[in-house]
């Protein structure tokens, strides 16, 4: 899969994409990231990237021309994978689940755009825009770290990023239950035990242990993920 991205800062991005799943998974050529600077595709002199909004209002809106001239960029590339999505993170869209995350992993190729300041011009969002993603509802100071967690949910879900193919398959949400407690040693840690079950070597009452906990955790965290 390959993944471009476009952004105002890119600094902002380059630890998460570099380090743990999704730094080995680049590595290992799993997934092809490419940061692209809005800045470099600023108008005059200085560059400008946003302007304020008309209208009025408070906050400063990245203006249409700066965010067609990079997309065109990205678009003109040499790559032979056709970009399958052009996603805008922003908090007024869907929220990003498990299962929009897993339908996304089917894409070859997908463009990310991390808007700043207030949000972006509109225009942008409906000429070219294909698809877009909250990843909460609350408000972020910008959508690079939101388009860094879109990332890393697909990257760790591509095969070969986990070690453990059964790792991704069992994270909280993938069946719609969030995940039993987990343990590791000692078995008893400031008078703290672990469950008895879980060192009884029995796999079928730890399966059995592990299914109840699932589904009374989500009962309890997440009552709305049973409703779904
Ligand atoms: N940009 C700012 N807040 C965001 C959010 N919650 N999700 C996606 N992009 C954002």
């Amino acid at each position: 899969m390959r993944i471009d991205i476009i952004t105002a800062l890119p600094e902002l991005m380059a630890s998460p994409l570099s380090h743990s799943i999704v730094g080995r998974a680049r590595s290992a050529g799993i997934i092809d990231v490419h940061v692209h600077d809005l800045r470099a595709f600023g108008l005059g002199r200085y560059r400008q990237i946003d302007d304020e909004p008309y209208g009025g209002g408070a906050g400063m809106v990245l203006m249409a021309e700066p965010l067609f001239d990079c997309l065109e960029s990205v678009m003109a590339d040499d790559s032979d994978l056709q970009v399958d999505e052009i996603i805008y993170l922003t908090p007024d869209a869907p929220v990003l689940t498990q299962a929009s995350a897993n339908a996304l992993t089917l894409r070859s190729r997908l463009v990310l755009v991390a808007g700043h300041y207030k949000g972006i011009d509109q225009r942008f969002r409906d000429a070219v825009v294909t698809m877009e993603v909250s990843i909460g509802d609350y408000v972020l100071s910008g959508g690079e770290l939101p388009a860094c967690v879109l990332v890393d949910a697909l990257a760790r879900l591509l095969p070969g990023a986990i070690s453990d193919a059964e790792s991704a398959l069992t994270d909280s949400f993938q069946d719609g239950l969030l995940d039993a407690p987990l343990y590791t040693r000692p078995a008893s840690f400031r008078g703290m035990e672990v469950p008895d079950v879980l060192r009884s070597g029995n796999h079928e009452s730890i399966r059995a242990w592990r299914e109840r906990m699932r589904e009374e955790r989500t009962r309890r965290i997440r009552p709305d993920l049973l409703e779904d």
